[in-house]
């Protein structure tokens, strides 16, 4: 696989990224993804317990990250957690190599991150953000089309449109995410303009993951229709369909208020979901490709996948 600007600026061997992912990404897993030559991505509350320290708890994992890589590795920063601005601070302390920060202004922390020498990649989910994204001066911009597991935007674009339109209007590179999960998406995904991917849903069902094996397992045996997109007025959310989504979508369907929605959803709905494996009472996230993951394996035996099939679908496209 060739280098990129990506691979390039956070000076890793491929540019595959593992996607953030609230309760779940771990430094376990973080680390499995660096050594194998990808940029493996640490979130703050991984394995906390649902009212832990957010702050306390990124500390652990940031200084276990370090003793297991000695490869670059990230943290993601949702900038609607409420201790965002402490968050940000430690990224500093501990000279994080790479923040990857979402749902929120990325001019609030860029240039604060790269004064202490932190690389930053924003997610985005249309070109408008992207260009807000580029002039606050990230290092890189992940386009986030409809297909991914978790948060959608709002426009619900879908990243086969997304790629081209943001790579011809921004000169930072561009990082794709949502529904990649083999070479076919990362060469299709370059071949749109990309110059790396982010994937989440296949580092859910890997090993390292300290997910459930019960969701783990109901990745593995999702279909192409089984994940469908709820929570639309306060936030598109795509995840496996359970029992849960179904009484999600009879609440929207029924006009509940925000705050019926957010009440019967409680608090920690996808730890619930993706780490005690309760898919009748919390959120499953799943992209919509779940239903080319046929098996749990192991994290750094996805980056090898997708680097060894990469040529191969290229070379087929000759
Ligand atoms: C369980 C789970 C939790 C996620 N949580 C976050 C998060 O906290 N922050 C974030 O920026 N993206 C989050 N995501 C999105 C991923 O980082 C990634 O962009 C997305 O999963 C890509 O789509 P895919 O799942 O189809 O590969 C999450 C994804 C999953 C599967």
């Amino acid at each position: 696989m060739k280098q990129t600007r990506v691979s390039q600026v956070l000076e890793i061997d491929y540019p595959i990224l593992q996607g953030g992912m609230l309760w779940l990404a771990d430094a376990g897993l973080a680390a499995a993804v660096s050594n194998a030559g990808g940029l493996g991505v640490i979130s703050p509350m991984a394995g906390m317990e649902p009212h832990g320290d957010p702050v306390k708890n990124l500390e652990e994992q940031i200084v276990k990250a370090k003793g297991l890589t000695s490869k670059p590795f990230g943290v993601n920063i949702p900038m609607d957690l409420r201790d965002c601005g402490l968050l940000m601070d430690l990224l500093l302390t501990q000279n994080v190599p790479v923040a990857v920060t979402a749902a929120g202004d990325p001019r609030l922390y860029t240039e604060l991150l790269h004064s202490g020498g932190v690389k930053v990649l924003h997610v985005v989910s249309s070109v408008k953000h992207a260009q807000v994204a580029e002039a606050a001066g990230v290092d890189g911009v992940i386009v986030e089309g409809v297909e991914a597991a978790a948060r959608n935007g709002f426009d619900e674009l879908p990243l086969f449109s997304l790629i081209p339109q943001t790579a011809d209007a921004v000169q930072a590179p561009v990082i794709a995410a949502g529904g990649i999960v083999d070479s076919r998406g990362v060469a299709a995904a370059m071949a749109l303009g990309a110059e790396g991917v982010q994937l989440g849903t296949r580092f859910v069902a890997v090993k390292e993951n300290i997910a459930s094996q019960r969701y783990k397992e109901a990745i593995v045996a999702a279909g192409d229709t089984d994940t469908v997109i709820t929570i639309r007025s306060l936030i598109p959310s795509r995840s496996l369909k359970t029992p849960f989504t179904q009484v999600l979508l009879e609440l929207e369907n029924a006009g509940a208020s925000v705050e019926e929605i957010k009440d019967f959803m409680g608090h920690a709905a996808s730890r619930r979901g993706g780490l005690e494996g309760d898919l009748e009472n919390g959120e499953a996230y799943c992209g919509s490709s779940g239903g080319l993951i046929k098996h749990i394996i192991e994290a750094g035996e996805v980056v090898r996948m997708l680097v060894d099939g990469y040529a191969g679908v290229v070379d087929s496209l000759k």
